[in-house]
């Protein structure tokens, strides 16, 4: 059965992560995504970095059955794995061990402003008891910069986004940072990307 899903905005702004992918990803590794929703990016990038394992996960069903056709659809079945049922809240992250030690960063695309604070603050915590030093966490997505919106499409998409739940919202990069520092990830990079999103770049240190 065919179960993909099509987010407008995934197939928006694969290409200009992919450019942002390329400075971090190196060969013969796994990368975890957090959040895979359709499934788009995941097959997107597998296909971009052949010589990587491209993990995708959701607590999603719906999203985790678009994956998996999304895997089928293009064939990768033999390069990607099936996606991970993984829910950043619960902890500790049940990580198959062949993952965990090819591992080298994790990449979570506009998922914490659609999940509650403690979902930034898990995403963090986790990744430091898995991540060793020199890998490296990516976000991607809106962020407000000292506590301010970047744009006013982002003032209207904070707002819309807290009409649907209280918990969700643009998050303060600097808030972001500080839970990042909390379990030795270092902000590397801040890049500018299109429709005033941003790509961050944590790397771990010892
Ligand atoms: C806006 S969608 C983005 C999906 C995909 N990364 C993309 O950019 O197309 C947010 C995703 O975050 C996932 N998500 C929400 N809460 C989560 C949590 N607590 N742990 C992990 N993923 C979560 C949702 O299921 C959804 O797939």
């Amino acid at each position: 059965m065919d179960n993909r899903l099509f987010f407008p905005a995934t197939k928006r702004n694969k290409s200009s992560i992919e450019d942002v992918l390329l400075k971090v990803i190196k060969k013969n590794c796994s990368i975890l995504e957090i959040g895979s929703g359709s499934g788009e990016h995941g097959v997107a990038f597998q296909k971009r970095f052949p010589e990587i394992v491209w993990q995708t996960s959701d607590p999603n069903l719906l999203h985790r059955k678009s994956i998996i056709s999304w895997i089928d659809h293009e064939e990768l079945n033999k390069k990607m794995p099936q996606p991970l049922e993984l829910d950043v809240e619960k902890v500790p992250w049940k990580i198959p061990m062949n993952l965990k030690h090819s591992l080298q960063g994790i990449v979570s695309i506009n998922m914490i402003h659609v999940a509650k604070w403690n979902c930034t603050k898990e995403l963090f915590k986790q990744s430091g008891k898995l991540l060793e030093e020199g890998q490296f966490v990516m976000l991607y997505g809106p962020f407000k910069i000292r506590n301010e919106h970047t744009s006013r499409s982002n003032y209207l998409f904070d707002n819309s986004l807290k009409m649907q739940n209280d918990f969700w919202g643009i998050r303060d990069l600097e808030e972001v940072t500080i839970e990042a520092k909390k379990n030795s990830f270092f902000q590397e990079d801040i890049i500018s990307m299109p429709a005033n999103n941003f790509s961050i770049i944590y790397r771990k240190v010892s």
